[in-house]
């Protein structure tokens, strides 16, 4: 059943109002026969123009990369095969005031769908305008927060049209700009709100009451393309429900006419300070993938296709890491992640193979044993697709289907376009995988950093005093992570302390996230929360003198949260209460005393950042600059390197602040909070969750920075680094991020793609042997064979050993063919290894070649 149908709507009102006496004879079906172009659903598949697709989809968020980045990432999304991308539109980047709209930059909406279209894709776009998505405020503008009477994402009058008004300017924008597929444009399929449903069961009757609104709102808006809600099993006709998670296999729809939607399958998971850096192993996401669409999915997105970066101030929080890396296919770099990105493309290649099949037939299930099952796509016409799964954790199943047998590897499915033959396996990766590396740039003896230490809290005009603590967001407003609180403390010429007792202890209780305290201008302690627990206490002995002491805390908020009920009302700063201990009197309370406050740091009011706001200040050179000292403020610039491989800033020698460069922020940097977490052994099989598999613990969470070469003038490029806590700026550099080796395992009769497509067009009569691809960078040649063994090598890219059965020659054909070359291919063949050494053996080949400039 066709629940949405679409066509010019203009030209389809105008019909209906010349033709009124049509509507009798049916005025719909007068429509469909007018359509251009339209976009509808059933319960297979969505359609476009009338035919069912499966559709491949993947997140690229455009203000996580530069618009210089954007043609090359989408055009490798085409060539990983999808079909669509899929986009959230983050409101508080395009009204960072009420009523004063920005879209230029990386905030160029209009350009990116654009792009989309001339590179031939769809676009899914998530208007929200809540979008989570590890953004500051979840895409709220923090302004949004202080309209009288506003309630965030419920049946709150102020909200609903604050939230009406932008969805309206979004949807007339891309009407303007006829970017609708039912206006001849790339765009079809809409969201609206996201994951609202788990809120809804705690909010109860307004929650019910907002679903339905914001559903009947979207519709309203005449997009002329379907709607969907994700995780909303409540989604009201016709908007759409869709999954989002590690797994899809097991959603359904709400409607049996609807059909089944993934619009976010987790390609791996964002990084948080503080955390270990999450990684997906491909064998598993493709299983995922496979696993969905041999349920009868229709759609899957990959979220993300390619993270990048939250530059600036936008990353949400607390605590998310200015790499939104994700361990998406494209890296935060927008280069290949291999083999996530070659292993899912020859995945979407396999996947369109079953597509006939897919899209006209519902799946019969065979059991082929206690956890191994066949899905079976067979349509009238005759076309046939098979999956064959098996969910054994640790071993291989040996299957019979059709006539022929099958050897599953353990949590794997095979893909058989024709019903006999595979063509794809999730576990048999054939793609390269890639190592890469991060290269100093030489730099002529390194950065000339020039350093300006701000004092703590320095009083101007801005400053005010009241009595008590107050909450940070309230005071800031969002401006600047900093917030200092000041008070002065008189301490007794008596004080037992000062003639040899034990120095009083300070307490202080913070809402979060971190704080630095200095007594008397000197740093004395820093209290950091983490994104689980944002909250803090502070408590440590403290130098006092008789007399007047002052002060200082430097409350910081590293980035506002983006998820949670009612989220907006969270709290952040130093609510008390403030004691002092140890005293004659015993413990004092500071909480009720008068506080300073001054929003921001001296540097940013100075706009430090910028090169004209930096010579307001005297900067120390030479050996006087300042080193492990806070609040200090560095500068230098250098002229940007030859070639184009993406740049990044080695910060591992710094703790916590931020850097820019030619006034654009790169972000916040922390390598000073070390990952926790435990990064033992990540085997592929089983059920994958988000700390399962995860690298760089007891190291920084994050040690490189994106530089986008967009960034950057040929010539004097300006740096500068605001450091928080204490740092050394000499052991900062500039890196390139390039291959540093590429490696292949392959098995020896694997069944491959290209096998499979030459044989089905009769330029093959048999099934061809597998081959090792191998490709550097670009500018970069293969300049050595590190390891080649055919035969049983053991190990894993990077620490490849032989094994009891070794091919002498394994060498010789990678050397003739490879060395020197920037790609090359290898047909896996015991005859090119010299003589097969184990002919009883199953065997594989291994391979390790070094990538140079
Ligand atoms: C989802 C959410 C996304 C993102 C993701 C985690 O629940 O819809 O926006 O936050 O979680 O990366």
């Amino acid at each position: 059943m066709v629940v949405m149908g679409s066509f010019k709507k203009e030209d389809g009102r105008s019909m209906c109002t010349a033709f009124a006496f049509l509507l009798l004879l049916g005025c719909s079906s007068f429509l469909f026969s007018a359509v251009e172009a339209s976009v509808s659903y059933d319960s297979k598949a969505i359609t476009i123009n009338g035919q069912r697709r499966i559709l491949i989809s993947g997140s690229i968020h455009y203000p996580r990369s530069s618009p210089e980045m954007w043609p090359d990432l989408i055009q490798k999304a085409k060539d990983g095969g999808l079909d669509v991308i899929q986009t959230y539109v983050f409101w508080n980047g395009h009204e960072p005031l009420p009523g004063q709209y920005y879209f230029e930059g990386n905030y160029d909406l209009v350009k990116f769908i654009k792009l989309v279209k001339q590179a031939g894709l769809y676009v899914h776009l998530r208007i929200g305008p809540y979008v989570c998505a590890e953004w500051n405020f979840g895409g709220f503008p923090v302004w949004l927060k202080y309209i009288p009477g506003i309630d965030f994402r419920t049946d709150n009058e102020p909200f609903k049209a604050q939230m009406q008004r932008f969805t309206t300017h979004i949807v007339n924008m891309m009407k303007a700009e006829s970017l609708f597929e039912t206006q001849g444009g790339p765009i079809i399929l809409s969201q609206i709100e996201n994951e609202y449903g788990p809120l809804e069961y705690e909010i109860g009757a307004p929650a019910l009451a907002y679903t339905q609104w914001a559903a009947t709102m979207a519709v309203g808006l005449d997009t002329g393309v379907p709607w969907v809600m994700c995780k909303q099993d409540d989604a009201p006709d016709p908007v759409i429900n869709a999954w989002n998670g590690f797994y899809g296999h097991y959603f359904s729809p709400n409607k049996a006419y609807k059909p089944m939607m993934w619009t976010e399958a987790w390609t791996g998971w964002f990084t948080e300070f503080g955390g270990a850096v999450p990684h997906r192993p491909v064998e598993d996401l493709a299983f995922s993938v496979a696993r969905f669409i041999q349920s009868g999915g229709a759609f899957i997105n990959y979220y993300m296709y390619h993270g990048g970066t939250n530059f600036g101030r936008t990353a949400g929080g607390p605590f998310m890491a200015t790499s939104y890396d994700y361990d998406a296919p494209l890296d935060e770099y927008g280069l290949f992640r291999q083999p996530k990105w070659g292993h899912l493309k020859d995945l979407h290649i396999a996947i369109k193979l079953c597509e006939p099949a897919l899209v006209s037939a519902n799946a019969y299930v065979i059991p082929l044993g206690n956890s191994q099952e066949a899905h079976v796509f067979e349509s009238e016409s005759g076309a046939c697709a098979a999956f064959l799964a098996n969910y054994y954790e640790n071993s291989f199943a040996k299957v019979s289907f059709g006539n022929k047998h099958y050897n599953l590897p353990p949590w794997s499915i095979s893909i058989l376009p024709d019903c006999k033959n595979t063509v794809y396996n999730t576990a048999r990766v054939g793609a390269q995988s890639s190592m890469m590396k991060m290269t100093p740039v030489p730099m002529h003896g390194g950065f000339y950093w020039q350093s300006f230490n701000e004092e703590p809290a320095s009083y101007d005009d801005s400053s005010f005093t009241v009595t008590g603590l107050l909450e940070q967001i309230n005071t800031t407003r969002d401006l600047s992570d900093y917030l200092w609180y000041t008070t002065d403390v008189n301490i007794d010429a008596n004080e037992g302390f000062l003639s040899g007792g034990n120095d009083p202890v300070l307490t202080v209780l913070s809402a979060g996230h971190a704080l630095h305290v200095f007594v008397n201008g000197q740093l004395s302690g820093t209290s950091i929360g983490s994104l689980e627990f944002p909250k803090l206490t502070f408590s440590q002995s403290v130098k006092l003198k008789a007399g007047i002491n002052r002060i200082s805390l430097l409350s910081i908020a590293v980035g506002l949260p983006n998820v949670g009920t009612h989220f907006e009302r969270w709290n952040a700063g130093i609510l008390g209460p403030v004691t002092l201990d140890g005293l004659n009197e015993g413990r004092r309370d500071l909480s009720w005393q008068n506080w300073s406050y001054k929003v921001g740091l001296e540097g940013e009011r100075l706009r430090l950042h910028t090169l004209s706001g930096s010579s307001s200040v005297e900067w120390t050179q030479g050996s006087f600059v300042a080193q492990k000292q806070p609040l200090t403020w560095y500068k230098t610039t250098f002229d940007a390197p030859a070639g184009d491989s993406p740049l990044a800033l080695d910060m591992g020698s710094m703790s916590k602040g931020q850097v820019w460069i030619n006034g654009q922020s790169v972000g916040r940097y922390m390598p000073a909070y070390r990952a926790s977490g435990d990064c033992g052994y990540c085997n592929y099989t089983g059920t994958y969750y988000e700390k399962k598999c995860v690298s760089n613990c007891g190291k920084a969470s994050q040690r490189w920075y994106h530089v986008p070469r967009s960034w950057l003038y040929p010539t004097g490029n300006f740096l500068i680094v605001f450091e928080e806590w204490g740092g050394d700026p000499y052991g900062i550099s500039l890196v390139r991020r390039e291959i540093d080796s590429v490696c292949a395992y392959i098995y020896e009769w694997q069944p491959t793609l290209a096998s499979y497509l030459m044989q089905a067009s009769g330029k093959a009569k048999k099934p061809l042997r597998p081959e090792a691809h191998l490709m550097c960078g670009p500018g970069q040649k293969i300049s050595s064979i590190k390891f080649a063994s055919f035969g049983t090598p053991e190990g894993v890219c990077g620490s490849y050993r032989q094994g009891s059965c070794h091919a002498f020659h394994s060498y010789d054909a990678f050397q003739r063919l490879c060395v020197g070359q920037n790609m090359c291919t290898v047909t896996v063949d015991p005859e090119i290894f010299g003589v097969d050494p184990c002919p009883d053996v199953r065997k594989q080949l291994a391979v390790e070649a070094v990538c140079s400039r």
